[in-house]
């Protein structure tokens, strides 16, 4: 057994903000308190205590679009932690064979021996059969608890309302989390063929063909079928005004919809676009798009009134390379963004340091208020005596600017360069282990870190409509004081 403690440090949780020493026995938060000693000693003067990053949203080594994401699960958890997130939520996508199980299966051995840190996934539900209905329920008891619904990539991915609502309806008996990719991709398919018909054939064809209007259209949609088939709702990746006030307008209403804006969303803008460089612009190119300032200002008001809730980076990495698939039509241009390194130091310098947010509010927004939608808290998100010691020592004094040549992705260019930012984590700490420390840079051993299950939910939200009754199938009786032991 051995003992550590972070000495000297201000604890900073999601509730409150404390002066204490943190006590980490084995990979578990043994005690919190003052004086406390430990085997060995690590330093958080003049800094913040806080819960490990979660970023609920990635796509590492996803094929898509005809290539496959170049992010790996080994370099992305690594950059991960670089940049204080000891856990990333990663996206199942199915396979040829269009089996839930096997996707899960075939992630499992794509990450185990690669992953540094800790890792959950979500599954994509793509299509609609019984063996999708039977397979959710796999994909619950093997700890996958989320499904996300294209309502975008027509021809690919995207689900059909009908679909949807079956799912939704399953999720709920399940009690799982159905998620959204709001944009109407009837409509981005027609715009698309529009834009090239005129010959727009660049990436300011992409952010055209995309409008605010059609992801708020979606983001309507897909809440209304969650109402009727009386689940919960999380909308990812949201950009726009349009969306967040679907959300907004839901959650007065009573409705559990919870909402994602970006860490790209919050601070790069359409301009980017435009750009006379196309590279620069193609590297950006990801759906929904960027936004102008007007969405920009809307997503970090969300943040702050609680209307939106967590903050990701959606992390899809498409070398310069793949991008140039698509230098003579923008609809061939994979679609992602980098941000997994980024994503808490540039909140925090944008967010933080312009008194957007206060350091409670990140520790929110990067982790506590992931872990409790997804369902692993206080297992992860929480600095409380039995949480698996996930722990960042964060250093509000350390400044950087942001480059692909001092970065730990494996991509050659990075959306955020130049970037100066305030903040980063000195010491990254993932069950009791510390996987990095500022100026060391030291790779901790791929395969360390593990799939962590998320259970199925022991309630659901209950759709206020009154057409619900009529629709919505009775959940699978779960007993919510019936919860195994153990956080
Ligand atoms: O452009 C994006 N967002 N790429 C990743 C896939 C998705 O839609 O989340
Ligand atoms: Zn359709
Ligand atoms: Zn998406
Ligand atoms: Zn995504």
């Amino acid at each position: 057994m051995t003992t550590k403690v972070i000495k000297n440090g201000t604890v900073c949780t999601a509730d409150r903000t404390w002066k204490a020493d943190v006590l980490i026995e084995d990979e578990k938060i043994k005690q919190i308190g003052v004086d406390l000693k430990g085997d060995e000693t690590i330093d958080a003067e003049g800094a913040y205590v806080i819960p490990g990053g979660i970023d609920p949203h990635t796509h590492l080594e996803m094929p898509f679009m005809g290539t496959t994401a170049a992010e790996t699960f080994e370099t992305g958890t690594w950059a991960a932690a670089c940049g204080g997130t000891t856990m990333l939520v990663d996206f199942c996508l199915p396979g040829a064979d269009g089996s839930i199980k096997n996707a899960i299966e075939e992630w499992h051995r794509k990450s185990a021996p690669q992953i540094c840190s800790d890792i959950g996934y979500h599954m994509a539900v793509t299509g609609w059969n019984e063996t999708i209905f039977n397979e959710m329920k796999d994909a619950v008891d093997m700890g996958v608890n989320s499904f996300k619904h294209f309502m975008a990539y027509k021809g690919a991915l995207m689900i059909e309302d009908d679909e949807m609502f079956a799912s939704f309806k399953r999720c709920r008996e399940l009690g799982a989390l159905p998620m959204v990719h709001a944009e109407n991709g009837d409509l981005v398919a027609d715009m698309q063929q529009e834009m090239l018909s005129k010959g727009i054939t660049g990436p300011e064809g992409h952010a055209y063909s995309r409008p605010p209007e059609f992801e708020g259209e979606a983001a309507n949609r897909a809440i209304t079928i969650a109402d009727a088939a009386g689940v919960p709702l999380y909308i990812v990746h949201v950009s726009c005004e349009q969306a967040h006030e679907a959300i907004r307008r839901a959650r007065q209403k009573g409705m559990r919809v919870y909402g994602e804006p970006l860490a790209q969303f919050l601070t790069l803008d359409e301009g980017e676009y435009f750009n006379t460089d196309w590279d620069h612009a193609a590297r950006r190119v990801m759906s929904p798009p960027f936004r102008n300032k007007e969405h920009q200002d809307s997503l970090w008001a969300g943040l702050q009134a609680g209307s939106l809730q967590v903050v990701a980076t959606d992390h899809a990495a498409f070398s310069t390379e793949q991008k140039r698939m698509g230098v003579d039509d923008f609809t061939k241009i994979p679609n992602g963004s980098n941000g997994l390194e980024e994503r808490m130091p540039v909140l925090w310098t944008r967010g933080v340091e312009t008194g957007r947010l206060t350091p409670n509010e990140f520790v929110a927004v990067t982790s506590t208020n992931v872990a409790k939608i997804l369902n692993i808290y206080p297992k992860k998100g929480a600095i409380v005596e039995g949480a698996d010691a996930d722990i960042v020592v964060w250093d509000p004094k350390i400044t950087k600017t942001i480059s692909a040549s001092n970065h730990h992705s494996i991509l050659d260019y990075n959306v955020f360069e130049g970037f100066e930012v305030t903040a980063n984590s000195r010491y990254t700490i993932s069950r009791g282990e510390v996987i990095w420390a500022w100026g060391q840079n030291s790779q901790p051993q791929p395969g360390r870190g593990r799939f962590v299950p998320r259970p199925a939910f022991p309630s659901a939200h209950e759709a206020l409509s009154k057409w619900k009754a009529l629709t919505a199938p009775k959940m699978i009786e779960r007993d919510p004081l019936n919860i195994p032991a153990g956080i």
